[in-house]
């Protein structure tokens, strides 16, 4: 796979346990992602057959009675969790110094997976290669005046929090979709929760429709271009233990997609526009969003090797 300007390689071990590393092999070079395979718990190079475990370390040489000890591939933290598999990507090469938020336990509501239908495989969309910047995702957040162009809602949603102080950082607004009879923007009865995890990674958490979850994870393949990743977790009919969504959450499942594809249309297209030409009401919002955003760029100057 290609992501940050890299190519790299993801494989699980008999063990469980996965791994992301650079994809060449050490020793002369060759793509372990075309023809390379996994035995146990090494990869094994297509090339001369050189083993290498989860630390990237050489553990055999299959023509030699000693591996090399000194030269390893570059390997990269992950995690698995939402049925996702996350990695750390740092050009400073620093170890994780936040943790990607959990759709379900970050929220400390008590739910869990067990209370949704799985996301995966009917609420998930994978768009690959889009000149998308993973921060336009997260601009989304603060960007009250878009949601009834885009979104088509009858309100403009009103913020309850907004809090950058930390990498992950809070956005909870109020919106509806639809509105009752003699609602007012002030009146309304819904809501979302997001929670970021820098800017790659946003977590939310309905109250007041129909009980959804969302992840979306933007991850770019180099500087011009991202994949997009959404999952949408529709919450279980009390009883139900169907292991799949039944139509009817299908079909909630698919309307938020089709709300965050409104999004990706705009994004997709749009250019970053620095300073931006904000209407007063906007100022504070995007202010905080974007001096927050900053922590997540490389330092001016060199960058250690
Ligand atoms: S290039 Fe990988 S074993 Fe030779
Ligand atoms: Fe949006």
């Amino acid at each position: 796979m290609t992501y940050f300007g890299r190519e790299m390689v993801a494989w699980r071990a008999a063990s469980g346990q996965v791994t992301v590393m650079d994809a060449y092999c050490e020793h002369l070079g060759a793509h372990l992602g075309y023809g390379g395979h996994v035995e146990g718990n090494r990869i094994i190079c297509p090339f001369h057959g050189w083993e290498w475990n989860s630390e990237g370390r050489n553990v055999c040489i299959p023509y030699q009675d000693r591996p090399n000890r000194g030269r390893r591939i570059r390997t990269f933290p992950v995690v698995e969790r939402n049925e996702s598999i996350y990695i750390w990507h740092d050009v400073e090469g620093r170890e994780p110094y936040f943790d990607v938020p959990d759709v379900f336990a970050s929220f400390a509501d008590g739910s869990s997976a067990q209370d949704y239908y799985p996301a995966y495989p009917s609420g998930t969309l994978y768009r690959n290669r889009l000149a998308l910047h993973p921060q336009y995702v997260l601009e989304n957040g603060v960007d009250f005046a878009h949601f009834k162009f885009v979104h088509k809602t009858p309100f403009v949603p009103q913020f309850t929090r907004q809090q950058f102080d930390e990498p992950v950082s809070y956005v909870d607004f109020t919106i509806v979709f639809d509105a009752a009879e003699g609602m007012s923007a002030d009146t309304m009865n819904s809501g979302v929760e997001a929670i970021n995890g820098g800017l790659g990674v946003a977590v939310t958490k309905s109250w007041g429709m129909v009980d959804n979850r969302t992840v979306s994870a933007i991850t770019p393949v180099d500087d011009e271009t991202s994949d997009v990743r959404f999952m949408v977790y529709v919450g279980r009919v009390p009883g139900d233990r169907s292991a799949q969504p039944p139509p009817k959450a299908r079909a909630v499942a698919q309307a938020v997609i089709d709300q965050f594809l409104a999004d990706v249309h705009i994004w997709s297209h749009q250019r970053y526009s620095d300073p931006p030409a904000l209407a007063t009401a906007e100022n504070a919002g995007f202010k905080a969003l974007r001096t927050w955003a900053k922590q997540f760029y490389p330092r001016k100057g060199p960058i250690p090797q």
